[in-house]
């Protein structure tokens, strides 16, 4: 399988955006933290996760849409020896592709969560390190509050029996624990 590094390396070289690249950093974490929950393999479940979004810009430049980076994504990390399961996970992130193992439904909800703790994380004077999930509850329920991260998304955590608090909490306790590579 492909180690870490070489994702790593991957996703530095595909995508220049600062953000987008937190934001995967982000997402391999907490996928990484949860993944012993269902017996997940944390190393084929965290670099899914950083891979998820690594044909980002690819696709962009390619003229496609959101379910052609989820495409290319996902015959990227194929072709570079991610684990079937990995990769289908990243085929099945954007929707449009039934989710259906456990790895494909986290990936899926925590996706858009990330974006709403970063936007949390960045109004609270301490960011990351004082952060409460009290408060990224608060910020879940405005709905003008980083508009973009579909809370209907993040709820689905329901489907792989989560509750939205749990689900929450684990999360910023894993970007916490990046907080220094997060700036945050
Ligand atoms: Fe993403």
């Amino acid at each position: 399988m492909i180690t870490r590094e070489e994702a790593l390396k991957l996703v530095v070289e595909r995508v220049s955006n600062v953000n987008l690249r937190k934001h995967m950093w982000s997402t391999e974490a907490c996928l990484r933290a949860i993944a012993p929950r269902f017996e997940g393999d944390p190393d084929l479940w965290g670099i899914a996760g950083l891979m998820h979004d690594v044909s980002y810009e690819d696709a962009e430049k390619a003229g496609g849409d959101l379910m052609l980076h989820a495409e290319m994504g996902a015959g990227l990390a194929e072709e570079k020896g991610l684990d079937r399961e990995g990769v289908q996970a990243i085929r099945a992130h954007a929707g449009g592709v039934p989710l259906e193992s456990d790895l494909d439904k986290v990936l899926y909800a925590v996706d858009p969560l990330t974006g709403l703790i970063v936007a949390a994380a960045l109004m609270h004077p301490e960011k990351l390190a004082g952060l409460q999930t009290r408060s990224v509850l608060k910020r879940f329920k405005d709905k003008r509050f980083a508009a973009g991260a579909d809370r209907d998304q993040i709820r689905t955590c329901s489907d792989f029996g989560m509750e939205l608090e749990e689900f929450v909490s684990v999360c910023l306790e894993a970007m916490r624990g990046i907080r220094d590579e997060l700036g945050l």
